[in-house]
Order: structure tokens, then C-alpha cells, then sequence
């Protein structure tokens, strides 16, 4: 029989009667900042918390180019200032929620790859996972504990 390696992923699903005070915050913080997203190209607006060690919130929208691949997702850009700033702080969890302009209920969004391997490189940072909160249009949040349950064969080691 062929060898194989597997992983098992999976994501919490958390009706909006259970959600905790935290992640209520977190959730209202990425809905907050999407209407301020630079997104004339995909009218696809997102929005991104990230809760740190410190109890500090940081909120970040997504923001295109005219030349498509310099735009940067809202994740990266919130990842990016927070951990610029607070290079000693680990991040928590962060929230995503999406929604496309002409809609009124919000779009299920899960991180791209690139944001993957950016969530990846904090885990790695500070040795611990972070949570990740997806809200989707029936007000459910899907909560991936880690990385690895959206990114089970992730690049992290330049030697192995
Ligand atoms: N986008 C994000 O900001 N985060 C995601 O998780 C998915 C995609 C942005 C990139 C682009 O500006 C637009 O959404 C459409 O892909």
C-alpha cells in the first residue's frame, strides 16, 4: 500500500448566541474598517483585527493597485504595522470579515495563501497559534485554531 501523510482540518463553527465578548469585538472592529478598504478593482471589501498579547486591537482594510498584483490583502497589512510596531507582542487571534460592495450581507472569506504563510511566520515568531475568525453570511463565526488547519503543508524550514 502506498505511504501517505495525512492531516485532518477542521474549523469550529460558532453561532452568534455563542460568541465570546472578545471575538464579538474583534468581529465588529473587521466589519468596521471594510467600508474603508481601496478596492475599485474587485469591489470586494475586507476587513482584518488582530487582538495582541498586550489587549491591543489593530484594524487594517485591503488595499489595491491600478497594477493588480501590488495590492495587499487586509490580514498582511494588519500583520504587518502590528508586528512592525509591537515586535515583542504575540498576536492572539484575527478576525476577517468581507463583503462585496453592492451586497448587503457579508461574503464568507477565508485568508490566501500568501496571508497563510504570513500567519504562519508570526506562529513560528512566537511558538504558538493563532486564531483565526471568519464570520460568513448566516453570522456564524469559523474559527481555525492554528494555521495548520488552513495550511497543513506550510514552507517553514529553509534547511529540512
Ligand atoms: N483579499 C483580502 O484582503 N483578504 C482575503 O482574505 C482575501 C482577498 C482582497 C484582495 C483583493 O483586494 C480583494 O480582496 C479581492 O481578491
Amino acid at each position: 500500500m502506498t505511504k501517505r501523510i495525512e492531516f485532518k482540518v477542521s474549523l469550529e463553527v460558532f453561532s452568534p448566541e455563542e460568541w465570546t465578548e472578545t471575538d464579538t469585538l474583534l468581529i465588529e472592529k473587521a466589519r468596521g474598517i471594510l467600508e474603508k478598504a481601496h478596492a475599485p478593482y474587485s469591489d470586494f471589501l475586507v476587513g482584518a483585527a488582530l487582538l495582541l498579547e498586550n489587549g491591543e486591537i489593530f484594524v487594517a482594510n485591503n488595499q489595491e493597485n491600478v497594477s493588480f498584483p501590488v495590492g495587499v490583502c487586509a490580514e498582511r497589512i494588519v500583520l504587518s504595522y502590528a508586528l512592525g510596531n509591537h515586535p515583542d507582542q504575540r498576536p492572539l487571534k484575527i478576525a476577517i470579515v468581507a463583503k462585496r460592495r453592492a451586497d448587503q450581507e457579508v461574503a464568507t472569506v477565508t485568508p490566501c495563501g500568501l496571508c497563510r504563510q504570513t500567519i504562519n511566520e508570526y506562529e513560528v515568531k512566537f511558538g504558538h497559534p493563532i486564531e483565526i475568525l471568519m464570520l460568513n453570511p448566516q453570522g456564524e463565526i469559523l474559527k481555525a485554531s492554528g494555521i495548520d488547519q488552513l495550511l497543513p503543508f506550510r514552507f517553514n524550514d529553509l534547511n529540512s
